[in-house]
């Protein structure tokens, strides 16, 4: 069995990446070192794992059909873990454009290939966003999810609807697996955790949107990580499934915590509240512990002290 991880030098591909080849699975890995985020960071997330005999890395951009046909020509893929993407909220506001090249057009690009190489198993990564601003919390998978708030959000929403499509018609078994705010090792260095600890460690100002009492249901890696390999092993034919902690954590907390981890105080600038951002996440977990046996494990209080642990590490 050949498994195919797109994003796979991203925070989430990489330590997918990892798990699957502890496991001794063969996998390739594509990743065209978006520019989201300084591509260093990405050659650092697969270094540790670049020699290793049953991984084979690619740097192909998704978009383009053919390169991405030419791997199924030359190797035997019979499952694709969809990771890559354009991440990121805010920054989906100022260039919409990519974000639906990128997210919908590439996943078509990966759906059409499952389809013409009848793929066993199809992963998709969704995201927490598309729930909006929905006041009615937990998020449940059968909420409403038309009303994306950013276009990041929307693209997301998008492509779960061509998954459903492709599912529908063709017999792709697909699970869309929404996650809820990652961290952990690895985390893109623009997402809040990552970002708050380098500017407190440095002693630079931080920048907090709205009073502090937003929310965010943070989910450490190895809690998603371990949803998406139950998730590779079962064979739905189509399911949403939300990956979080089930746990909102408001920013203040949130800050308060790697000050304590770090043994430094923030400097705290309030800034009016960011179009696209929500006011909280919630995951109701319900049918995740159903369907794949998913049980967070890690605090919010234990994760930032293994984030902190690794960062001083890595900086
Ligand atoms: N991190 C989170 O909190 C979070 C939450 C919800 C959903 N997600 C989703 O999970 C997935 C992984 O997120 P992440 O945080 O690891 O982000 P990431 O940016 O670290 O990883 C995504 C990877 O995809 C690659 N990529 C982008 N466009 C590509 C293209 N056209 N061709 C090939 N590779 C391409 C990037 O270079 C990057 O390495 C994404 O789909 C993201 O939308 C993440």
């Amino acid at each position: 069995m050949t498994i195919l991880v797109t994003g796979s030098a991203g925070f989430i591909g990489s330590h997918i990446v990892q798990k699957l080849l502890e496991k001794g699975e063969k996998i390739i890995g594509v990743d065209n070192f978006d520019m989201l985020y300084e591509p260093s960071y990405k050659l650092r997330n697969i270094s540790e794992f670049v020699d290793n005999k049953n991984f084979i890395f690619k740097t192909i951009d998704f978009r383009n059909f053919k390169d991405v046909e030419s791997l199924f020509k030359e190797y035997p893929i019979t499952k694709i873990i969809h990771l890559g993407a354009r991440a990121g909220v805010r920054p989906s506001i100022d260039d919409p454009f990519i974000y639906q090249d990128i997210n919908v057009k590439g996943t078509l690009n990966l759906l059409e290939l499952a389809r013409l190489n009848k793929i066993q198993n199809f992963i998709f990564a969704s995201s927490s966003s598309v729930y909006g601003n929905s006041k009615k919390v937990p998020f449940n998978e059968m909420d409403s999810a038309d009303r994306p708030i950013s276009p990041y959000a929307a693209s997301k929403r998008a492509a779960e609807l061509l998954c459903f499509n492709y599912s529908h018609l063709y017999n792709i078994p697909v699970s869309c697996l929404r996650f809820f705010t990652v961290y952990g090792p690895r985390q893109r260095p623009e997402m809040a955790i990552a970002s708050f600890t380098k500017k407190i460690d440095e002693g630079k100002e931080i920048s907090l949107y709205g009073d502090g009492d937003s929310s965010r249901d943070y989910t450490y890696i190895d809690d998603i990580t371990d949803g998406i390999l139950k998730a590779l092993n079962k064979k739905f034919s189509y399911e949403i499934i939300n990956l979080g902690n089930s746990n909102p954590i408001k920013l203040k907390y949130l800050v308060s915590l790697i000050e304590k981890e770090l043994g430094k105080k923030a400097v705290i600038k309030f800034l009016p509240k960011q179009a696209g951002d929500v006011e909280t996440t919630y995951a109701d977990i319900s049918k995740a512990q159903k369907l794949l046996e998913y049980k967070p494990s890690i605090t919010i209080e234990e994760g930032i002290k293994r984030y902190v642990v690794w960062y001083k590490k890595n900086k």
